[in-house]
Protein backbone atom coordinates (compact mmCIF):
# COMPACT_ATOMS: atom_id res chain seq x y z
CA UNK A 1 0.00 0.00 0.00
CA UNK A 2 1.75 3.37 -1.16
CA UNK A 3 1.41 6.61 0.64
CA UNK A 4 1.18 8.69 -1.88
CA UNK A 5 -2.25 7.30 -3.66
CA UNK A 6 -4.87 9.59 -2.68
CA UNK A 7 -8.31 7.26 -0.77
CA UNK A 8 -10.20 5.56 -3.59
CA UNK A 9 -13.43 8.12 -3.30
CA UNK A 10 -10.91 11.13 -4.22
CA UNK A 11 -9.46 9.65 -7.28
CA UNK A 12 -10.98 10.77 -10.54
CA UNK A 13 -12.43 7.93 -12.76
CA UNK A 14 -10.86 8.76 -16.27
CA UNK A 15 -12.92 6.00 -18.18
CA UNK A 16 -16.16 7.03 -16.89
CA UNK A 17 -15.97 10.62 -17.42
CA UNK A 18 -14.51 10.12 -20.86
CA UNK A 19 -17.93 8.15 -21.70
CA UNK A 20 -20.04 10.33 -20.20
CA UNK A 21 -18.92 13.22 -22.02
CA UNK A 22 -19.16 11.29 -24.84
CA UNK A 23 -22.64 10.78 -24.55
CA UNK A 24 -23.64 14.65 -23.88
CA UNK A 25 -21.40 15.33 -26.92
CA UNK A 26 -23.54 13.13 -29.28
CA UNK A 27 -26.68 14.31 -27.73
CA UNK A 28 -25.96 18.15 -28.03
CA UNK A 29 -24.88 16.77 -31.88
CA UNK A 30 -28.19 14.96 -32.19
CA UNK A 31 -29.63 18.57 -31.82
CA UNK A 32 -27.23 20.62 -33.20
CA UNK A 33 -26.60 19.25 -36.81
CA UNK A 34 -30.82 18.76 -37.75
CA UNK A 35 -31.32 22.65 -36.10
CA UNK A 36 -28.46 23.57 -38.07
CA UNK A 37 -29.78 21.71 -40.91
CA UNK A 38 -33.41 23.26 -40.94
CA UNK A 39 -32.03 26.66 -40.77
CA UNK A 40 -30.74 26.43 -44.11
CA UNK A 41 -33.00 27.56 -47.01
CA UNK A 42 -34.12 24.75 -49.29
CA UNK A 43 -33.24 21.79 -47.17
CA UNK A 44 -36.74 20.34 -45.39
CA UNK A 45 -35.75 18.12 -42.69
CA UNK A 46 -39.07 17.33 -41.83
CA UNK A 47 -40.46 16.98 -44.96
CA UNK A 48 -43.48 14.67 -44.34
CA UNK A 49 -45.80 17.02 -46.18
CA UNK A 50 -43.46 16.54 -49.34
CA UNK A 51 -42.94 12.89 -49.03
CA UNK A 52 -46.92 12.21 -48.87
CA UNK A 53 -48.26 9.39 -51.20
CA UNK A 54 -49.69 12.15 -54.21
CA UNK A 55 -50.03 12.12 -58.26
CA UNK A 56 -47.54 14.69 -59.52
CA UNK A 57 -48.03 15.98 -62.79
CA UNK A 58 -47.13 13.83 -65.79
CA UNK A 59 -46.61 10.91 -63.26
CA UNK A 60 -47.89 7.54 -64.14
CA UNK A 61 -50.28 5.69 -61.16
CA UNK A 62 -52.83 3.41 -60.52
CA UNK A 63 -53.98 1.07 -62.89
CA UNK A 64 -57.86 1.48 -63.99
CA UNK A 65 -58.89 -1.57 -66.31
CA UNK A 66 -55.26 -2.47 -67.05
CA UNK A 67 -54.04 0.66 -68.15
CA UNK A 68 -51.62 3.00 -66.11
CA UNK A 69 -52.99 6.60 -65.97
CA UNK A 70 -51.34 10.05 -66.48
CA UNK A 71 -51.98 12.82 -63.55
CA UNK A 72 -53.03 16.25 -65.20
CA UNK A 73 -52.09 14.74 -68.67
CA UNK A 74 -51.96 18.68 -70.86
CA UNK A 75 -54.14 18.37 -73.76
CA UNK A 76 -52.87 17.54 -77.68
CA UNK A 77 -52.44 20.60 -78.93
CA UNK A 78 -54.80 22.28 -81.27
CA UNK A 79 -57.65 20.15 -79.49
CA UNK A 80 -60.30 21.37 -77.53
CA UNK A 81 -62.11 19.33 -74.41
CA UNK A 82 -65.22 17.07 -75.62
CA UNK A 83 -68.57 19.53 -75.06
CA UNK A 84 -66.46 22.76 -75.40
CA UNK A 85 -68.32 25.65 -76.69
CA UNK A 86 -66.17 28.56 -77.93
CA UNK A 87 -67.32 31.85 -77.21
CA UNK A 88 -68.13 33.48 -80.83
CA UNK A 89 -67.29 36.93 -78.75
CA UNK A 90 -63.79 35.83 -77.18
CA UNK A 91 -61.74 38.61 -79.06
CA UNK A 92 -64.07 41.57 -77.54
CA UNK A 93 -62.11 42.82 -74.77
CA UNK A 94 -63.06 42.63 -70.99
CA UNK A 95 -64.83 46.28 -70.98
CA UNK A 96 -68.50 46.87 -70.09
CA UNK A 97 -68.74 48.55 -73.30
CA UNK A 98 -67.50 45.70 -75.10
CA UNK A 99 -70.30 43.80 -73.12
CA UNK A 100 -73.71 45.95 -73.94
CA UNK A 101 -72.47 45.55 -77.47
CA UNK A 102 -72.64 42.13 -77.57
CA UNK A 103 -75.74 41.76 -75.77
CA UNK A 104 -78.42 41.83 -77.63
CA UNK A 105 -76.34 39.21 -79.93
CA UNK A 106 -76.31 36.34 -77.52
CA UNK A 107 -80.28 35.43 -76.43
CA UNK A 108 -80.30 33.07 -73.53
CA UNK A 109 -80.21 29.71 -75.17
CA UNK A 110 -81.85 27.98 -72.02
CA UNK A 111 -85.59 27.92 -70.82
CA UNK A 112 -86.53 29.90 -67.61
CA UNK A 113 -87.19 26.60 -65.53
CA UNK A 114 -87.41 26.19 -61.74
CA UNK A 115 -84.55 23.42 -62.93
CA UNK A 116 -82.50 25.88 -64.10
CA UNK A 117 -82.77 28.53 -61.64
CA UNK A 118 -82.35 26.11 -58.90
CA UNK A 119 -78.81 25.25 -60.40
CA UNK A 120 -78.44 28.78 -61.18
CA UNK A 121 -78.29 29.67 -57.34
CA UNK A 122 -76.47 26.70 -56.48
CA UNK A 123 -73.38 28.20 -59.06
CA UNK A 124 -74.01 32.36 -57.70
CA UNK A 125 -73.20 31.36 -54.48
CA UNK A 126 -70.58 29.57 -55.01
CA UNK A 127 -69.55 31.89 -57.83
CA UNK A 128 -70.87 35.16 -56.64
CA UNK A 129 -71.86 35.24 -53.42
CA UNK A 130 -68.47 35.65 -51.95
CA UNK A 131 -68.05 39.42 -53.79
CA UNK A 132 -71.73 40.35 -54.73
CA UNK A 133 -73.63 39.00 -51.71
CA UNK A 134 -76.05 36.35 -51.55
CA UNK A 135 -78.88 38.71 -53.01
CA UNK A 136 -76.97 40.83 -55.21
CA UNK A 137 -76.18 43.83 -52.93
CA UNK A 138 -72.69 44.14 -53.73
CA UNK A 139 -72.08 42.60 -49.73
CA UNK A 140 -70.48 39.52 -49.87
CA UNK A 141 -68.26 38.48 -46.71
CA UNK A 142 -64.60 39.31 -49.01
CA UNK A 143 -65.85 43.39 -48.97
CA UNK A 144 -64.87 45.55 -46.45
CA UNK A 145 -62.39 47.67 -45.40
CA UNK A 146 -58.53 46.32 -46.27
CA UNK A 147 -59.97 43.54 -48.36
CA UNK A 148 -61.51 43.42 -51.68
CA UNK A 149 -63.15 46.66 -53.01
CA UNK A 150 -67.02 46.68 -53.01
CA UNK A 151 -67.97 45.32 -56.24
CA UNK A 152 -71.32 46.86 -57.49
CA UNK A 153 -75.01 45.84 -56.43
CA UNK A 154 -76.30 43.54 -59.21
CA UNK A 155 -79.85 44.85 -57.98
CA UNK A 156 -79.33 48.74 -59.75
CA UNK A 157 -81.83 49.69 -62.36
CA UNK A 158 -78.14 49.56 -64.37
CA UNK A 159 -78.08 45.93 -64.41
CA UNK A 160 -81.63 45.46 -64.14
CA UNK A 161 -81.86 46.45 -67.91
CA UNK A 162 -78.68 44.65 -68.95
CA UNK A 163 -79.72 42.27 -71.95
CA UNK A 164 -78.82 38.56 -70.38
CA UNK A 165 -75.68 38.28 -73.36
CA UNK A 166 -74.23 41.29 -71.49
CA UNK A 167 -74.24 39.46 -68.08
CA UNK A 168 -72.98 36.76 -69.87
CA UNK A 169 -69.80 38.29 -71.83
CA UNK A 170 -69.21 40.13 -67.94
CA UNK A 171 -68.65 36.46 -66.49
CA UNK A 172 -66.87 35.28 -69.35
CA UNK A 173 -64.22 37.66 -69.71
CA UNK A 174 -64.29 39.61 -66.74
CA UNK A 175 -64.35 43.42 -66.43
CA UNK A 176 -62.06 45.95 -64.38
CA UNK A 177 -61.19 44.06 -60.77
CA UNK A 178 -63.68 41.41 -61.41
CA UNK A 179 -61.95 38.61 -62.91
CA UNK A 180 -63.15 36.14 -65.54
CA UNK A 181 -64.79 33.04 -64.49
CA UNK A 182 -65.08 31.40 -68.39
CA UNK A 183 -61.94 28.37 -66.72
CA UNK A 184 -64.24 27.82 -63.65
CA UNK A 185 -67.91 28.14 -65.00
CA UNK A 186 -69.12 25.83 -68.05
CA UNK A 187 -71.17 28.32 -70.96
CA UNK A 188 -74.35 26.22 -70.30
CA UNK A 189 -73.51 26.88 -66.20
CA UNK A 190 -73.26 30.92 -66.71
CA UNK A 191 -76.17 30.78 -68.18
CA UNK A 192 -78.08 29.25 -65.31
CA UNK A 193 -76.35 31.75 -63.18
CA UNK A 194 -78.14 34.76 -65.17
CA UNK A 195 -81.62 32.88 -64.67
CA UNK A 196 -81.38 32.80 -60.93
CA UNK A 197 -79.74 36.63 -61.30
CA UNK A 198 -83.42 37.58 -62.98
CA UNK A 199 -84.75 35.87 -60.40
CA UNK A 200 -83.21 37.27 -57.62
CA UNK A 201 -84.03 40.53 -59.51
CA UNK A 202 -87.17 39.98 -59.91
CA UNK A 203 -87.62 39.10 -56.44
CA UNK A 204 -86.63 42.26 -54.98
CA UNK A 205 -87.89 44.69 -57.88
CA UNK A 206 -90.93 42.97 -59.16
CA UNK A 207 -92.89 44.41 -62.50
CA UNK A 208 -97.25 43.77 -62.14
CA UNK A 209 -96.48 40.55 -64.73
CA UNK A 210 -94.00 38.92 -61.95
CA UNK A 211 -96.51 39.19 -59.32
CA UNK A 212 -99.00 37.38 -61.18
CA UNK A 213 -99.41 33.50 -59.93
C1 LIG B 1 -63.79 38.65 -56.87
C2 LIG B 1 -65.02 39.35 -56.66
C3 LIG B 1 -66.11 39.11 -57.69
C4 LIG B 1 -66.73 37.93 -58.02
C5 LIG B 1 -66.48 36.56 -57.42
C6 LIG B 1 -67.70 38.24 -59.03
N1 LIG B 1 -67.69 39.58 -59.29
FE1 LIG B 1 -68.92 40.55 -60.57
N2 LIG B 1 -67.92 42.27 -60.22
C7 LIG B 1 -66.90 42.42 -59.29
C8 LIG B 1 -66.41 43.80 -59.36
C9 LIG B 1 -65.31 44.38 -58.48
C10 LIG B 1 -67.14 44.42 -60.36
C11 LIG B 1 -66.95 45.86 -60.86
C12 LIG B 1 -65.88 45.78 -61.93
C13 LIG B 1 -65.26 47.12 -62.15
O1 LIG B 1 -65.85 47.91 -62.86
O2 LIG B 1 -64.15 47.32 -61.60
C14 LIG B 1 -68.09 43.45 -60.87
C15 LIG B 1 -69.03 43.72 -61.87
C16 LIG B 1 -70.05 42.86 -62.23
C17 LIG B 1 -71.14 43.18 -63.11
C18 LIG B 1 -71.38 44.55 -63.78
C19 LIG B 1 -72.11 45.43 -62.80
C20 LIG B 1 -72.44 46.79 -63.36
O3 LIG B 1 -72.98 47.61 -62.60
O4 LIG B 1 -72.15 47.06 -64.53
C21 LIG B 1 -71.92 42.07 -63.21
C22 LIG B 1 -73.21 41.91 -64.02
C23 LIG B 1 -71.30 41.03 -62.40
N3 LIG B 1 -70.19 41.55 -61.82
C24 LIG B 1 -71.79 39.76 -62.27
C25 LIG B 1 -71.12 38.75 -61.59
C26 LIG B 1 -71.56 37.37 -61.57
C27 LIG B 1 -72.82 36.84 -62.23
C28 LIG B 1 -70.64 36.67 -60.85
C29 LIG B 1 -70.57 35.17 -60.59
C30 LIG B 1 -70.38 34.38 -61.77
C31 LIG B 1 -69.64 37.63 -60.39
N4 LIG B 1 -69.96 38.86 -60.87
C32 LIG B 1 -68.55 37.32 -59.60
C33 LIG B 1 -66.40 41.48 -58.45
C34 LIG B 1 -66.72 40.13 -58.50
Amino acid sequence: MSSTSPPTSDRIDWPTVAYKGMLVSLVVLAFAIPLSLAAIPFIEFFNGMAAQPKAKAQMLYGRVFGESRIAERPPVAGTVPRGYEPYPFADRPATLEAARAVGPLLPNPLPRTLENMRRGRALFNVYCAACHGTEGLGDGPVVGPNRFPAPPSLQTEQVRGYADGTIFHIITKGTQKMPSYAGQIEARERWQIIHYLRALQRAMNPKPEDLKP
